[in-house]
């Protein structure tokens, strides 16, 4: 704990989606890091209640951290750039300098086969997850470039090395994250290298992402690991300049087979392991609202 308090402490620290799951872990241990905070989420009581929790579990442990700087927290929609230009402003404000952005805000996909996903939701998605992490990137970044040394960590997904069925939405987003990430932090590399650019690829973590119905066999199967021990492996892969996180249940072996496999055998695989945690029944095939005629059909066109 001492080695993250010497490197962290009086640094400040800038999370996304942080009234939940990873982004709250991440707030409450780099705020015991001794940091400053500035938080950020769409759901402004539930924010209220980490701001809270934070200050609780700061002034228990008052000899680790900084109790007398205030937390910056405000209702950000990840998906608006103005949102984000006006986050950041009041974070400087307050704390005058920004050395580390998480951008960690996500939410789940549809989690149904694509021809049985509305585009609305695909849109959502890539809205939230994808382009919530280039404006968090591209807004702060002036200010990131600013300091001896500062971190870019952008939140992806085992879903960003593999894409196992059901996902194609949420699969996509983060598999932009990955492509986005993985250019910004070569082109950094060559103009800014103090500026250190991770991707982290989480496994299943214990949170509250999977708020359909549908979704909870799969959350009570794969969601296992600790948001706080994710938390611990972000902070220790900065600390230690590691460009690719993978932590969480099934990250490692996951991230291996993602390789090493061809993608034929990597398909079947990642069928077996998601058959059946869907909808009831065999909905891959017979979904409400599935368009797809059955190969014997003939179609007009
Ligand atoms: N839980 C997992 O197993 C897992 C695995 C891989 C990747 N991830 C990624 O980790 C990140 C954090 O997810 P989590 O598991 O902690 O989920 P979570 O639902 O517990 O927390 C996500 C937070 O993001 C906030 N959010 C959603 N939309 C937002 C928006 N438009 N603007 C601002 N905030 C918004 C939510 O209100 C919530 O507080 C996400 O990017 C997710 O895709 C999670």
């Amino acid at each position: 704990m001492q080695e993250y308090q010497r490197f962290y402490q009086g640094k400040t620290v800038v999370i996304s989606g942080a009234a939940s799951g990873i982004g709250s872990a991440l707030a409450h241990l780099f705020a015991e890091f001794g940091c400053k905070i500035a938080i950020c989420d769409i759901d402004g009581s539930a924010l209220a209640q980490v701001v809270e929790s934070i200050q609780a579990t700061l002034q228990k442990n008052r000899s680790h951290a900084d109790v007398s700087s205030p937390i910056v927290s405000q209702v950000v929609d990840v998906a608006s750039k103005e949102a984000w230009s006006a986050f950041l402003a009041k974070c400087i404000d307050t704390h005058e300098h920004i050395d580390l952005v998480i951008n960690n805000a996500g939410i789940e996909g549809s989690s149904q086969p694509i021809w049985a996903s509305s585009d609305d939701t695909l849109e959502r998605v890539m809205d939230v997850n994808f382009y919530g992490m280039v404006f968090g990137s591209k807004t702060s970044l002036p200010y990131l470039v600013q300091r001896p040394w500062a971190a870019l960590v952008n939140v992806s997904s085992i879903f960003g090395l593999v894409a196992p069925p059901n996902t194609a939405d949420y699969s996509a987003s983060k598999f932009a994250i990955r492509g986005y990430t993985e250019s910004l932090r070569a082109e950094l590399e060559l103009v800014h290298p103090q500026v250190q650019v991770h991707l982290v690829h989480p496994g299943g973590i214990n949170t509250n992402i999977t708020r359909l119905e549908h979704s909870q066999k799969f959350k009570q199967r794969f969601l296992t690991t600790e948001p706080r021990a994710l938390a611990l492996q972000i902070a220790k892969g900065v600390m230690r300049n590691k460009a690719r996180i993978v932590f969480g249940n099934q990250a490692k072996r996951t991230a291996f087979a993602s390789r090493l496999l061809p993608l034929s055998w990597l398909s079947k695989i990642l069928s077996k392991e998601i058959d059946g945690l869907g909808l009831e029944g065999d909905y891959i095939r017979e979904h409400e609202g599935f368009e797809l005629p059955n190969k014997n059909d003939k179609t007009d066109n």
